[in-house]
């Protein structure tokens, strides 16, 4: 049986907010996961009605589609209002306003905020001067806590399980905020394998590899290897805005390309995932084969973000 959300959140971090997948454990996960599932199984009307009248900030200091399109989608189906803004340009952000007063003033015009931001521990910093319940949609090149919950929704949907897998983590491992938070949450499951696969200049970090090497099997390979073997294989995007020598992306922009043809030695139960958006990693003449799940993948988003917001307002167990 399983505690529910905030009596885990509590034990674990003694606050209310979602900022980091190091605030996760097993069973945290399973159950966020068993409520994405309630709720994708009701009817619209009574989703309509978890979060009635309840308004959601959305704040986005750095570009996305899907975490706030489908954060806003989320907010509606469940009955909620949202405000905010998409980039800073219409803000006061413009006349010198810090974060911590942006927030401070959202947390005062709404009941939840959802922010993103391209600065390492922003929304942990939030977090600390909101009276509501602050959720990371990304900070910098840290942590990207929902996104690695869809993600294992949509890799338990389609393996039913989240032990004893194998998979592989390509492209870009330094900044990419998705595989560093996929890798520690895969960590918390058991027997699982992670292959890492990346260009010299872009290999995860140690910090990351120390603190999940002990509890989960750790391999660098390359992409032909890891294809064969792999049960999961998730591409990502060389993160060309986080780069601060444009020559050093030039060198690795384009290392890998996942084409059809590559697909040939795969397992056929291989499903191949990205966080989107992809820029020229995976070929398009892999999205109509069987292996391709990553449009999927994003669409499950807004189901996991629909629970995260529930839990979160405290109007679902
Ligand atoms: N996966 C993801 O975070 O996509 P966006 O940058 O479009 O939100």
């Amino acid at each position: 049986m399983y505690l529910d959300y905030m009596t885990l959140i509590d034990l674990q971090n003694s606050n209310k907010d979602l900022i980091s997948v190091r605030d996760f454990t097993r069973e945290k996960i399973e159950y966020i996961l068993s409520i994405v599932k309630k709720i994708e199984a009701m009817p619209e009307k009574q989703q309509k009605l978890i979060a009635k009248g309840k308004i959601i900030s959305s704040l986005f200091f750095e570009p996305s589609t899907r975490t706030k399109l489908s954060f806003e989608s989320a907010a509606y189906s469940l009955g909620c209002s949202v405000i905010g803004f998409s980039g800073t340009s219409g803000t006061s952000v413009k006349k010198g306003e810090t974060l911590s007063d942006t927030i401070r003033m959202a947390s005062a015009y709404s009941d939840l905020i959802v922010m993103r931001h391209p600065l390492e521990g922003a929304a942990k910093k939030a977090s600390e001067v909101s009276d509501v319940p602050v959720i990371n949609g990304g900070d910098g090149s840290n942590q990207h806590p929902t996104q690695t919950l869809l993600d294992l929704y949509t890799i338990y949907k389609h393996k039913g399980t989240l032990d004893g897998l194998t998979v592989t983590l390509a492209g870009d491992l330094k900044y990419g905020r998705t595989v560093h938070s996929l890798a520690h949450a895969l960590s918390l499951f058991n027997n699982n394998k992670i292959l890492l696969v990346s260009p010299d200049i872009l290999e995860m970090p140690d910090d990351i590899l120390n603190e999940i090497g002990g509890r989960v099997t750790i391999q660098k390979t390359s992409l032909v290897d890891a294809i064969k073997e792999s049960d999961i294989l998730y591409m990502t995007r060389i993160q060309k805005e986080r780069f601060s020598d444009l020559q050093e992306y030039e060198q690795v922009k384009g290392f890998y390309i996942l084409t059809k043809k590559m697909l040939a030695d795969a397992k056929s139960d291989l499903k191949v995932m990205h966080p989107l958006p992809r820029v020229n990693e995976i070929a398009v003449d892999v999205d109509d084969t069987k292996h391709a799940i990553y449009f999927e993948q994003a669409k499950n988003g807004v189901p996991t973000r629909m629970a995260l917001i529930a839990l979160l307002l405290g109007v679902i167990k």
